[in-house]
């Protein structure tokens, strides 16, 4: 076969996601997004802008948020990931972050609501306590159509306060 016609090779990869090691074959290239959602069944991994715009494939690399999207899959061989499928616990409880977006109705769409609860799981993680503005920052690459984020940056903050966090914050006035 002419080598400008053949196809480029595939490679079997062992991906550790949400726990758990699943093999892919994956050619050259293929990106993160795409594994995730059709080889990993990792479907809460949302293709919005496909350009690094929109966060709404959010995912957690060794606890950083990356965009699928644009992350080659085979550049995180080796390293844990967690999508939104990771939050809800064996028991099927659900992670005090999906349920604060659930109590503060920071889901209309949910097409961004992946992406937000991941890149707000890392803030978390790192920021048990984290103001508002600090919690603004961390979503200020994701963004939503639908809520106007009143309601995710409250959610994001009532997380934390359920978490152990800051019991005594206040939450932000809802918007009108
Ligand atoms: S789909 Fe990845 S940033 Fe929009
Ligand atoms: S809830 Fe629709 S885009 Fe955010």
């Amino acid at each position: 076969m002419d080598a400008r016609t053949q196809k480029p090779a595939r490679q079997v990869v062992e991906l550790e996601v949400d726990g758990e090691t699943i093999e892919a074959t994956i050619a050259p290239h293929r990106l993160l997004v795409d594994v995730l959602r059709d080889a990993c069944g990792r479907t809460s991994v949302k293709e919005g802008c496909e350009s690094a715009s929109c966060g709404a494939c959010t995912v957690l690399v060794d606890d950083v948020p990356r965009l699928a999207c644009i992350t080659p899959a085979a550049d995180v061989i080796g390293s844990k990931i967690r999508t939104a499928e990771s939050l809800r616990s064996s028991d099927g409880r659900l992670h005090a972050l999906q349920e604060a977006f659930i109590h503060h109705h920071a889901v209309q769409c949910g097409f961004c609501t992946p992406g937000m609860l991941m890149a707000g799981l890392a803030l978390l993680e790192e920021n048990s306590r984290p103001t508002e503005q600090e919690v603004r920052d961390a979503i200020a690459g994701n963004l939503c159509r639908c809520t106007g984020y009143v309601r995710i940056v409250r959610a994001i903050l009532a997380a934390a306060q359920t978490l152990g966090a800051r019991p005594e914050r206040r939450l932000p006035e809802m918007a009108s």
